[in-house]
């Protein structure tokens, strides 16, 4: 076990303690761990006063390692690719365990470019992507259209990822929940302050946001607001993959689910507030719809804004506190909460059971981040 030996069923010290795992954070990567855990056979508490109400509430549920690949981000891509493999076995192992639609949609991702400007900021960024050998394809104009007649005439071009799925968080977390309860973990209301209060020899900080608290570890939130549109009379959009767009400068992205809603996102601010603002409401609103026409007479039914765990080079932070024996960090999955789920939960639990980190989770580990004192740094001396 992290603590001094591994954690196996056989070998982990039961002690006083009557779980051996304790997680923090009930969103889906908490969830997730913990559902894992217990299908192991450890006993699993999951402390969360709100289970599920934090950036997991409002994320858009894009499985996109291909689209979110950016610039200088070259081992974050390739965990991307790592979890977003892991998306359709996830997947339906989940659905069945929990017996419920997970939403999971394949239809793939569209890049598109409404103006000429936007047509080289978007192939600026599927070059790079190409370059890294990831699976994009310019269409032209008649194969955009032939894809998805809903897009406006004057979209000048765009590419395809196939491989970019997408999810309903709203749905994942309720059937991770339903999961982890069913392998036998027990989900607790109460909050938790600090991981020495967590009965149990592992404690897995799974927090989003809160983790800086929780441990000194460098995440800081990164707000987004989010739409929700929904298609009149209740049918499905007229647009069957997620859409991402560059219009006029904007950035937005359309993820379109069987239900009939349109999420619409996203803003990315520094800033740690979660009110709504007329003036994202507006962009987000003129973006959608000079790309998407129809979406003008489609209800607005939500707008709502979280807080994204980022931390300074944007990557997650998953593994062993440094100078914390027995507490583990699953944080900071900044915009790619939802496609990374898989692969921190198997990584994390393969940490537990085995005492041995898998050698993907290097770059990640929260010692990258360590002071002169082998401590995590705090927020303070990462950005001041
Ligand atoms: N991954 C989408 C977002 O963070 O807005």
């Amino acid at each position: 076990m992290l603590s001094g030996g591994p954690a196996t069923t056989e070998s982990v010290n039961r002690g006083p303690f009557l779980a051996d795992v304790g997680v923090v954070g009930a969103g889906p990567v908490g969830l997730a761990i913990a559902w894992r855990c217990a299908a192991r056979g450890l006993r699993v508490v999951v402390h969360d006063p709100a289970p599920g109400s934090g950036a997991s509430h409002v994320a858009a549920g894009m499985l996109s390692p291909v689209a979110e690949a950016y610039f200088g981000e070259r081992e974050l891509t390739g965990l991307l690719a790592e979890s977003a493999a892991r998306w359709p076995g996830f997947a339906a192992e989940l659905a069945e365990a929990a017996g419920a639609d997970l939403g999971y949609r394949t239809d793939g991702t569209l890049v598109v470019g409404l103006t000429a400007d936007d047509l080289a900021e978007a192939r600026r960024l599927w070059a790079y992507q190409q370059g890294l050998g990831l699976p994009i394809s310019a269409l032209r104009p008649s194969q955009l259209r032939d894809r998805e007649p809903a897009l406006a005439p004057r979209v000048r071009g765009g590419a395809v990822a196939p491989g970019d799925h997408q999810v309903d968080p709203r749905r994942l977390v309720a059937a991770l929940r339903t999961a982890a309860r069913r392998a036998g973990a027990t989900l607790l209301p109460g909050a938790v302050t600090a991981p020495n209060e967590v009965a149990a020899p592992v404690v897995v900080v799974a927090a989003g946001c809160g983790a800086a608290a929780l441990t000194g570890l460098p995440v800081r939130p990164v707000k987004g607001q989010v739409l929700r549109l929904r298609a009149p009379g209740r049918g499905a959009p007229g647009f069957r993959h997620v859409i991402r767009g560059y219009a006029d400068g904007e950035s937005v992205y359309l993820v379109p689910r069987d239900s009939g809603e349109v999420v619409v996102g996203a803003t990315v601010e520094e800033r740690a507030d979660t009110e709504v603002t007329a003036g994202a409401v507006l962009r987000l609103l003129r973006a959608a719809v000079d790309l998407v026409p129809e979406l003008a007479e489609y209800e607005l039914v939500e707008a709502s804004a979280g807080l994204r765990p980022g931390t300074p080079d944007n990557a997650p932070i998953i593994g062993p506190l440094p100078g914390r024996p027995g507490v583990l960090a699953a944080t900071g999955h900044h915009r790619h909460g939802i496609v990374l789920t898989p692969v921190t939960a198997d990584l994390v639990t393969e940490l537990i059971v085995t005492g041995t980190p898998d050698p993907l989770l290097a770059p990640f580990r929260p010692d990258r981040f360590a002071g002169a004192a082998g401590q995590p740094v705090t927020q303070e001396e990462t950005w001041n």
